[in-house]
């Protein structure tokens, strides 16, 4: 999956802007608060239709102006455009020029993987953000997953209402326990595939890059522990818990409630690890996210790397940019072109005030 051509309209700082990205390494230059994050944060929105970094969209507007629009060309095999105008009240997403209703069809035509130095709070961060997290991996590769997620979400309000009355309705909860284990079954089953793909490749790439001996690994902390027959466990669990739930009126067990562990030779990571071996942690999870994608979708996502460089010593940059320089296309950020870029082909753009200036010292 490759992005040729990125075009930003009163979006965040640029008022317009037209980025002709090469197929490999792109570097994105500027001072400080230029606009080189917004510039990633666009294709995170193309990829998500929402950024990584705030919740209130109409931050992403431009000042006082009345909508932001960003569109890029896509090459996955065809070649087709994509399209989000963000406007006070909503947003439109268009799929070479046809308006896509639902975001869960738009989701997916750009998958990214976006590394930043906010990412490490992830260790320390409330199992919330760990799920979030993994729904929004497996949210890319599966509109079943998505729409099971939202079911159970609604599903889990209704049962959480019945809990809270003087007396639950206890053939209701009978038939939202039904539905809740139908819907479950199958994030389960994605949740576990995706750990499986995730932690197998993880060790690997972490010795990779680090070359510290080390075992990092990521386990997926299910709501139950027999998983030959989803359905039936699932059930099982809701109907056990059923009385501690109704003397605390909520659920206090189901796919809400799971999280990711990372661990460090086999102890807790948040605990072990040293600053540095949490960031080269996180960037083998986010390269064993690449080759998730990948593997689910037969595409190749495209890396977005915001600020790692600096943080790495020239020979981990050198062993990163080797990892990912041919397979991926690539965006990184950095105030200027590091060394070790200079040594192969990329394309450089500069960023002054939201504007983009085009380098032709780049190579490629
Ligand atoms: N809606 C908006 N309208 C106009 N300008 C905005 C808007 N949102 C953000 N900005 C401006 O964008 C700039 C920040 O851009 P960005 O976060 O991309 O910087 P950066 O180049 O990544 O900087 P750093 O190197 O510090 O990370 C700020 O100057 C901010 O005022
Ligand atoms: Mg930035």
């Amino acid at each position: 999956m490759i992005v040729r051509n990125l075009r930003l309209r009163n979006f965040r700082n640029y008022e317009s802007a037209v980025i002709e990205l090469g197929e490999g390494m792109n570097i994105i230059t500027g001072e400080n608060a230029q606009g080189k994050t917004n510039l990633l944060e666009s294709l995170v929105y193309l990829s998500l239709t929402r950024s990584h970094r705030i919740s209130d969209e109409k931050k992403l507007i431009r000042e006082e102006m009345p909508f932001a629009d960003i569109s890029c060309t896509l090459n996955d095999g065809g070649e087709k455009e994509i399209e989000a105008i963000i406007h006070h009240k909503g947003k439109t997403l268009m799929i070479s020029r046809n308006p896509v209703k639902k975001s869960s069809d738009f989701i997916g035509q750009l998958n990214v993987v976006l590394f930043a130095p906010d990412d490490l709070y992830l260790f320390n961060d409330q199992p919330r953000e760990r799920r979030r997290i993994m729904n929004q991996e497996i949210t890319k590769i599966s509109t079943p997953y998505l729409l099971s997620l939202n079911q159970y979400q609604n599903l889990l309000r209704e049962r959480n209402i019945i809990l809270k009355q003087e007396t639950a309705d206890e053939r209701y909860l009978d038939i939202l326990d039904e539905q809740m284990a139908d819907a479950e079954s199958l994030i389960v089953k994605k949740r576990t595939e995706f750990a499986d793909t995730v932690n197998e490749a993880m060790s690997g790439l972490y010795r990779e890059i680090s070359e510290d001996d080390i075992r990092v690994t990521m386990k997926y902390r299910c709501c139950i522990e027999n998983k030959d027959d989803l359905r039936a466990s699932l059930l099982r669990m809701h109907r056990e818990s059923r009385q501690r739930d109704i003397e605390r009126r909520m659920t206090l067990n189901g796919i809400h409630r799971e999280d990711l562990v990372f661990e460090k030779d086999g102890v807790s990571l948040i605990q072990t690890a040293s600053q540095g071996q949490k960031r080269m942690t996180m960037l083998a999870f986010k390269m064993a996210l690449l080759r998730y994608i990948q593997k689910e979708t037969g595409k190749k996502p495209v890396l977005l790397l915001d600020d790692v460089l600096s943080e790495l010593d020239s020979n981990r940059q050198k062993k990163l940019l080797n990892m990912v320089r041919e397979p991926y296309q690539c965006l990184i950020t950095a105030t200027d072109v590091p060394e070790e870029i200079r040594k192969g082909n990329y394309r450089e753009f500069r960023i002054e005030h939201g504007t983009v200036i085009n380098i032709t010292g780049g190579r490629e």
